[in-house]
């Protein structure tokens, strides 16, 4: 039976790789039905609102999005359609994961999960200027939001995770020395909720400034880390440092009602419409939803075909040094999944 799935092409890049990633999973066999609309810049250049009711109304039924990156203007502007998607659906937790997909790199065999707190913090957007005399913008004032319930539903989320995929330990990465609070609650419930592991996974907590400089010197010491909305957002992007770049790494959003799927990285507008970009982190993020739908055999031979495209070098795109295309890049995948078919 098809899965019915909301597709996002997105801004920039994003049509080039969704369509390279919706070639690919065809090729390996996967059945659905895409449902395509549009939002972000795409959308407000055509007159609509950036997050249209039909895009979102899509996702409602269909409880099921793969997306690609959505422009989000800096500093003024519409806010961020991604954001707003997370919280629409309370999209309540973030699952990116930083696994090594070809050697040579800084790391070898990096294999490590962040799982980030996606609908507080600083990015719940509670946010204001305070003017005094003649200057309206004399004061801008943030709040971070973090509640007991948010915080205990991503902690345990975390240790849920890491007892499926049987990974060994939780790092609850925190700032509570400063923010005594806010990230003091964090902690507070973290602690308790790891109470109930005991025994079964290992926790240890730390501090954020001290995370990222560990995760450089001895990345190895990790397994999956949970955190706080921003801390994850700017972790994430360190780990896939860690794994060669951006272009590697892909998020889940997940909640209770819906789950969308896209790449950790944003829309690229420095290489826009050249169709150079690398598809794999937008192929690696419809994995992740191929794991969510109970796919996992298929998503972990999409996995092995691309790692051994990488692998042999010769068709790469401009960011691994390579001079291929998406298309190309996406053939050479497509043509070792099919390989990789008839092998089974
Ligand atoms: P970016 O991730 O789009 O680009 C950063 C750098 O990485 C650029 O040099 C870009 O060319 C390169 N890059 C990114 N993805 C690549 C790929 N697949 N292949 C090859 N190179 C790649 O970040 P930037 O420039 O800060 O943001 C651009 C726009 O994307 C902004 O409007 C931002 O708000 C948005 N964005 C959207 C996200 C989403 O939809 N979830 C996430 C992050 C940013
Ligand atoms: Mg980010």
């Amino acid at each position: 039976m098809a899965h019915e799935i909301t597709l996002v092409p997105g801004d920039g890049i994003g049509p080039t790789i969704t369509d390279a990633t919706v070639r690919v999973l065809e090729a390996a066999g996967f059945e659905a039905e895409w449902d395509r609309h549009i939002a972000g810049v795409t959308a407000t250049e055509q007159g609509m609102d950036p997050l249209p009711a039909e895009t979102l109304q899509s996702i409602r039924d269909r409880r099921l999005a793969l997306k690609g990156p959505l422009t989000t203007p800096v500093g003024a502007g519409f806010r961020s359609i991604n954001v707003a998607m997370r919280q629409e659906f309370d999209l309540y937790a973030n699952l990116r994961p930083a696994r090594s997909m070809m050697s040579g790199g800084r790391y070898d065999d990096i294999d490590l999960v962040i799982v980030r707190e996606n609908t507080e913090g600083l990015y719940a957007g509670i946010e204001h200027y305070i003017g005094m005399e003649d200057d309206p913008k004399a004061v801008a004032e943030s709040v971070m939001l973090i509640t007991r319930f948010a915080s205990e539903r991503i902690v345990r989320y975390a240790f849920e995770y890491a007892l499926d995929h049987d990974r060994d330990k939780v790092t609850l990465v925190h700032k509570a020395n400063i923010l005594k609070c806010t990230q003091g609650l964090f902690l507070e419930v973290g602690r308790q909720v790891a109470e109930e592991y005991e025994g079964q996974i290992e926790f240890e907590d730390k501090i954020v400034d001290n995370t990222a400089m560990q995760l450089v010197v001895d990345p190895y010491q990790f397994d999956v880390l949970v955190t706080e909305n921003m801390f994850g957002d700017i972790l994430s992007d360190q780990v896939a440092g860690l794994i060669g770049g951006l272009g590697f790494a892909p998020g889940a959003n997940i909640g209770e009602d819906a789950a969308i799927f896209e790449p950790v990285h944003g829309s690229a507008p420095d290489i826009a419409g050249e169709g150079v970009a690398n598809p794999t982190a937008q192929i690696l993020a419809a994995c992740l939803m191929l794991d969510h739908l109970d796919e996992a055999e298929m998503a972990e031979r999409i996995r092995s075909s691309i790692r051994s495209v990488l692998d042999r070098g010769e068709v790469r795109t401009p960011d691994l040094g390579g001079d291929a295309t998406t298309e190309e890049f996406a053939d050479a995948v497509i043509a070792e999944v099919e390989s990789g078919a008839v092998r089974v």
